[in-house]
């Protein structure tokens, strides 16, 4: 196959800047855009491909080889559906679906038909979590007991005017920003089989949580807390740490994840390690070894595109596979439900 043909369907925030890398991919060709509204035709315009109504009118007009689905979340299933249907591979937006059971149709269909699909999580293709993985595989911290994560940030008043539905339940930060954490968390860690939360809407006052306390446990054995505020001032959070998006103010002496094993600890994204020598007895009473794992930053979303080009090339399984991104719905609703009930609640191991 030569360059991949590509298409965008959903111009809008992030369906733009899809397209915009796509345009510079040494390996796809950006062959048109799928938007139905006015504000599309100028991002068309600028990227010089033609636009499309509907993902019919793309598929009648040109050979497509992969579809970039960049639209509000109800519309994931039935698009990736429609795309797999011709024959296309599909990168879809997280979260996969907007519901479970959405997302376990998909599955299903994933499943019977061997479709090559890739779900956006794309901080997973971030090279400072890529190796914050290979360093846990390698077992440089030993047997994982420990993960303590934040996302702790401040989000402006007008974020809630600009968006009233945001004020309500289903609009706040477990469902709009934990999946993304839930992936790493899961990547680095393992699959989650347990959840407790405590959800508090003390500060902002509205009827959906603004600061979320919830403990985790994973299928090996290891145990996570996890501190999520839309309200809090404070950089502990991926966005105003890791440099991946330049929009945010980022602060290097900030980590937003500490993951503990048996053998050491490793910080992230500062990737700080404290361990103990190999061989050597490990004890609080000895010094560790320390160190700081080199780490060469490159946009995680233009490698998330060659990789999905790898996968339509039949060369590669998608790292985030539909399995996963229900696997991590599974978890935020399991999560918004220990918030609801106070209770803990449990997820079927490999789920
Ligand atoms: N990976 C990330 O970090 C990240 C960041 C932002 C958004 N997202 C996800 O991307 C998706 C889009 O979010 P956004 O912020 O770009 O939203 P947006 O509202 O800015 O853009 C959505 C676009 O979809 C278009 N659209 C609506 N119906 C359509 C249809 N039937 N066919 C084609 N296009 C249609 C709209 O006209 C709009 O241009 C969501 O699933 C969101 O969760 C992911």
């Amino acid at each position: 196959m030569g360059r991949a043909r590509i298409a965008v369907a959903g111009a809008g925030l992030i369906g733009a800047t899809h397209a915009t890398l796509l345009r510079a991919s040494p390996t796809c060709t950006l062959v048109g855009i799928v938007d139905p509204a006015p504000s599309a035709r100028d991002v068309a315009e600028r990227l010089g491909v033609p636009l499309f109504a509907t993902l019919d009118a793309l598929f009648a007009a040109m050979p497509v080889d992969g579809v970039v689905i960049a639209t509000p979340n109800r519309l994931h299933v039935d698009q990736a559906l429609h795309c797999i249907d011709e024959g296309a591979g599909v990168l879809v937006e997280k979260p996969v679906a907007d519901t479970v059971a959405d997302a376990e149709r998909l599955a299903a269909v994933v499943a019977a038909t061997g479709a090559r699909v890739l779900v956006g999580h794309h901080r997973t293709h971030n090279p400072i979590l890529v190796r914050a993985k290979a360093l846990i595989d390698e077992g440089r911290l030993g047997r994982i007991v420990a993960v303590m994560g934040s996302a702790v940030f401040l989000k402006p008043d007008h974020y809630f005017d600009d968006g009233p539905w945001r004020r309500e339940p289903g609009g706040g930060p477990i469902l709009i920003n934990m999946v993304h954490e839930v992936n790493t968390l899961r990547m680095l860690c393992g699959e989650i089989v347990a959840v407790q939360a405590f959800a508090s809407n003390a500060v902002r006052g509205f009827a959906v949580e603004d600061t979320v306390a919830i403990n985790l446990r994973f299928a090996g054995g290891a145990l996570g807390t996890f501190m999520l505020s839309d309200t809090a001032a404070c950089a502990r959070s991926w966005e105003q740490t890791s440099r991946e998006n330049p929009a945010y103010p980022s602060y290097a002496d900030e980590d937003c994840y500490v993951i503990a094993g048996t053998r050491g600890s490793l910080s992230v994204p500062t990737m700080r390690i404290k361990s103990y020598p190999a061989g050597e007895d490990a004890s609080w009473w000895k010094p560790f070894e320390v160190g700081t794992a080199d780490v060469r930053h490159q946009d995680p979303l233009a490698l998330q595109i060659e990789h999905f080009a790898a996968v339509i090339r039949g060369e590669a399984a998608p790292r985030v596979s539909v399995p996963d991104g229900l696997a991590n719905l599974r978890v935020i609703e399991a999560i918004a439900e220990a918030a609801r009930t106070g209770g803990a609640v449990e997820l079927p191991s490999g789920s």
